[in-house]
């Protein structure tokens, strides 16, 4: 039988007696009183330093097959990885073509359902357990407010995944679909995230307007991280990004204006300056320039 060795035992001396235990406050909005396991999970996600993240969305296949940039991610998405703060995918192009040696954290798309040649976001989600197994640190569901058809479903979808989620610490990240028939702007835009965070999502994933952005961050209390959209000249994807930033997000959830991008690793690293260090667009563009050069 090992026994301690009494002889090697320190009494204890430090007590900090007259200090009060430190208490650190919680970097991101709308999380202070959240789990640590949740906590831990997003600061994988957003740097605690500038509170911000570069997500790589890579997702588009299971709604859009192989959507121009992604027909073969072994070649196009991997070497892109390197420089994200978190990965976007589903459980088939995670287990198909990313290395489970890249060490970066993975947002899971948690649904899955029709395609865009029938009727969208008419979905269902996976199973927790496969989230726990493929240690994702965020859970993304679709939610289509304004969707007279499936509103409620995806509503109830976001419900249930923040139930499941939160029984095993992971994180929800609500992502905003706007229908064709339904406007991007503040006005549309703040309801939705509003309706994702108030359901109970920790994350927001929407899109950017030109005008009025800021009434969409500031009413939204946790954060949001924009999507890029369709494809965008590198300037202007650039300035999206920098306004969003300015106006209030704490981040991008970026595909198209990255992978379709004449040189997707200048660009990601591009977008990274702007995210993280707060590049303006000229001067984040003319390293866009330099690193395709
Ligand atoms: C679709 C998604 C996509 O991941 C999202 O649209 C991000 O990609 P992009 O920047 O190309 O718009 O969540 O629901």
């Amino acid at each position: 039988m090992i026994m301690p060795d009494n002889d090697s035992v320190q009494a204890g001396k430090n007590f900090g007696i007259g200090m009060p235990q430190k208490n650190e406050g919680y970097f991101l909005k709308g999380s202070s009183h959240l789990e640590w396991g949740i906590k831990d999970r997003l600061s994988r996600v957003f740097c605690p330093k500038s509170g911000h993240s570069v997500m790589l969305a890579f997702d588009h296949g299971f709604i859009m097959g192989p959507t121009s940039g992604l027909e073969r991610m072994d070649l196009t998405i991997v070497p892109l990885i390197e420089y994200a703060d978190c990965i976007m995918c589903t459980r088939g192009a995670l287990r198909q073509i990313v290395p489970p040696t890249t060490r970066k954290p993975l947002s899971l798309r948690f649904d899955a359902g029709s395609t865009v040649l029938t009727y969208l976001n008419d979905d269902c989600l996976i199973d927790i357990e496969e989230a726990v197994r493929c240690n994702a640190v965020l859970l993304a569901v679709m939610v289509a407010v304004g969707d007279r058809t499936n509103e409620a479903l995806t509503i109830r979808n976001l419900t249930k995944t923040v139930d499941l989620g939160t029984k095993y610490s992971i994180p929800t990240l609500g992502v905003t679909a706007v229908g064709k028939e339904l406007v991007r702007d503040a006005r549309y835009l703040s309801m939705a995230s509003r309706v994702c965070a108030e359901n109970g999502a920790h994350v927001v994933k929407t899109y950017y307007c030109e005008k009025d952005f800021e009434q969409v961050t500031n009413a939204c209390p946790v954060p949001i991280v924009i999507a890029g959209g369709k494809k965008l000249p590198e300037k202007e994807a650039l300035e999206m990004a920098y306004k969003a930033i300015s106006e209030g997000a704490a981040g991008v959830d970026m595909g198209r204006n990255i992978f379709q991008a004449e040189n997707p690793i200048a660009m990601i690293q591009a977008v990274r300056s702007v995210v993280h260090d707060g590049a303006k667009p000229e001067t984040a563009y003319k390293q866009y320039e330099k690193t395709k050069g």
